[in-house]
């Protein structure tokens, strides 16, 4: 395994992990968000260290070039480092690729006592779910927005708000157009409907968006689709962020999916609902329409839209 990043504490002994703490840590995984639920990652505890691999799952339709996958084990990567810091060790990270596969290699290395952000992010790991239900409209204060914003933000990866009317009626646009390419993809389609569960694994049917934003984001047979401007109109009632990648490579991707989790771990903790879209960006049109038009300094990787939750 080739060895590209890294994060470095104390050293310490090489005890096993003990029960408690393999059920914290594996649960912890198991939360995280992941296409359609997938879950593509697999998970060894041995020693001091815990390694996430990428599991080669196939979503030929949905995820054809493996994006999404890479960026869903980066979320599993986040939760896996909160899990070890809420237990009060330092943690080393060694990402890399085997076989074409993105490996992530976390190993115990001291002992700490987690970050205030670190701690309440930990902790909201268990509550964390997509909402993709309308939010109240109002709009959050400027201090969370710029907390959002940094726990978005890493090596490599940035956040970027979507503001203003004629941006929001741009990106819009190029969001109706991706709905309506998948919505007229019968394979697509097919791939969708059997990943879509009422119970168990998979995509819930019951957690689909109806409305806006949230409902061109996962676009099936029966979605309602508004006209650019009805949905542009809906997006300004929420804060919606794009997260981008430069360089583009498989590891960048699971750097960005980590990246990601942080700042949905950060609303969850404030009491903020989100959701996360990629669909759109599976068309490289979308991609490189939003590129240009938002002047992107890395390649789009997820927009994320947060929100009061609705009745709070
Ligand atoms: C990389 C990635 C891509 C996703 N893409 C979409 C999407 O395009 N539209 C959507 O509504 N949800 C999307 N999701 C959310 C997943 O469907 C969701 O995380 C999963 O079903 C588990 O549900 P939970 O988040 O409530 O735990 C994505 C999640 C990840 C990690």
């Amino acid at each position: 395994m080739s060895t590209v990043a890294g994060e470095t504490g104390s050293g310490c002994g090489a005890a096993e992990w003990t029960a408690a703490e393999s059920v914290v840590i594996s649960r912890a995984v198991r939360n995280a968000p992941s296409v359609h639920n997938t879950r593509p990652w697999s998970l060894a505890l041995r020693g001091q260290t815990a390694e996430l691999r990428e599991r080669p799952t196939v979503l030929a339709q949905h995820d054809p070039d493996n994006r999404d996958r890479r960026l869903s084990c980066g979320a599993a990567l986040a939760n896996l480092v909160l899990a070890i810091r809420g237990l009060g060790r330092t943690t080393e990270v060694a990402l890399g690729t085997s076989a074409g596969l993105v490996t992530a290699t976390v190993t115990a290395t001291g002992h700490a006592e987690p970050s205030v952000a670190e701690r309440r992010r930990s902790e909201a790991v268990l509550d964390r779910r997509s909402c993709r239900q309308a939010f109240d409209g109002t709009g959050l204060p400027e201090s969370t927005c710029g907390a959002l914003l940094d726990a978005a933000t890493a090596p490599g990866i940035t956040g970027r708000w979507i503001s203003g009317a004629e941006e929001t009626l741009g990106v819009a646009r190029l969001l109706t157009y991706a709905a309506r390419v998948f919505q007229g993809n019968a394979d697509y389609q097919r791939e969708l409907a059997a990943w879509t569960t009422t119970t168990g694994e998979g995509l819930r049917r019951d957690g689909f968006g109806e409305r806006g934003l949230a409902a061109v984001g996962l676009a099936t047979e029966r979605t309602r689709l508004p006209d650019e401007y009805a949905l542009a109109t809906r997006m300004r009632r929420e804060a919606v962020l794009v997260v981008a990648a430069r360089p583009d490579g498989p590891v960048d991707q699971v750097r960005a999916g980590a990246a990601v989790e942080q700042a949905w771990l950060e609303a969850t903790s404030r009491g903020l609902a989100a959701s996360v879209i990629t669909q759109p960006l599976h068309l490289t049109e979308v991609r490189s329409g939003l590129t240009a038009g938002l002047g992107l300094a890395g390649a789009p990787q997820v927009l994320m839209r947060f929100g009061v939750p609705l009745g709070r």
